[in-house]
């Protein structure tokens, strides 16, 4: 299938490790231009801006930087999320300065990415944004609830965005990935870990394999390709009609039936 995104510009925030570290790969495999956005420069052979998500005049600035050496981008991917790093139940466990930063990065950081591609996209009558979202978005998950609000916020929002911009032509969706081995998620397993007896701690793997056989019907784990897969079909010409939608890559762990 031709994705048909040769040429077009993108952002990937996030975009130096785990699942956005995929997504630029994929999209420079298809022929797309990408910036990847992170806290630190990436060593990934592409354009790479150090921002901090959360701070609002960082964000201006990497995307005038951005579209001063690439040109006009089209495409938007975020990525870029951090876990509380806090055992998550009960969740009074979690204290409240965690709260407030997790809010800031993951609810902030992707108001403040739209507050700059939105206008411009819409202006252009052209763009495609995905906002990575998680499982935990939609089924109030007690491993980490900070996190988990954070995520039902960015599927919320998309869907606001979607509804704002599609008479401008510019797409919004979701996509929820379940279990993918990236440092985010082992900060999950660890914060858990920490909480165990010495004698009943399992390691990061069995952790993840215990889960993943109890709850995801296809029985495995999803790689970020996986993830990418859908994020840049979405992106892409291909998904012309598809504004506003939520889409689980988790191997059916969360069925609406
Ligand atoms: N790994 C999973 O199992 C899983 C499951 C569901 C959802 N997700 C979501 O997938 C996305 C990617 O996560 P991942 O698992 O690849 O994690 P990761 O930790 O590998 O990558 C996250 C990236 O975001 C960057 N980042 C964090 N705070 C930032 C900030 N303030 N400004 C700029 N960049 C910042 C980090 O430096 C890192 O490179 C996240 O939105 C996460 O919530 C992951």
């Amino acid at each position: 299938m031709n994705l048909d995104i040769t040429g077009r510009n993108a952002v990937v925030t996030g975009g130096a490790s785990g699942i956005g570290a995929a997504v630029v790969r994929l999209l420079q495999e298809e022929g797309a231009k990408v910036s990847c956005w992170d806290l630190v420069v990436s060593d990934q052979a592409c354009h790479s801006v150090a921002v901090d998500i959360a701070q609002l005049d960082q964000v201006e600035a990497a995307w005038q930087e951005t579209e001063a050496h690439l040109g006009p981008v089209s495409i938007l991917v975020h990525a870029a999320a951090i876990g509380s790093g806090h055992f998550g139940f009960p969740y009074t466990n979690i204290p409240m300065s965690a709260w407030s930063r997790l809010f800031d990065v993951n609810v902030m950081g992707m108001v403040n990415v739209a507050h700059v591609a939105g206008p411009a996209m819409s202006n252009r009558r052209q763009g495609a944004m995905v906002f990575i979202s998680s499982v935990a978005g939609q089924i109030g998950s007690q491993t980490d609830p900070p996190y988990s609000a954070s995520k039902a916020a960015n599927i919320n929002f998309a869907q606001c965005m979607a509804k704002d911009l599609a008479a401008s032509g510019v797409r919004v969706n979701t996509v929820c990935p379940g279990m993918v081995r990236t440092p985010l998620n082992r900060s999950v397993w660890q914060a858990w870990a920490d909480q165990q007896p010495q004698e009943q701690r399992l390691t990061y793997e069995q952790w993840g394999d215990e889960k993943v056989g109890r709850m995801v019907p296809l029985g495995r784990w999803q790689s970020p390709e996986d993830i990418a897969s859908t994020v840049v079909f979405l992106c892409s010409e291909r998904a012309s009609e598809i504004t506003g939608q939520t889409i689980n890559v988790d191997g059916g762990f969360v069925m609406h039936w």
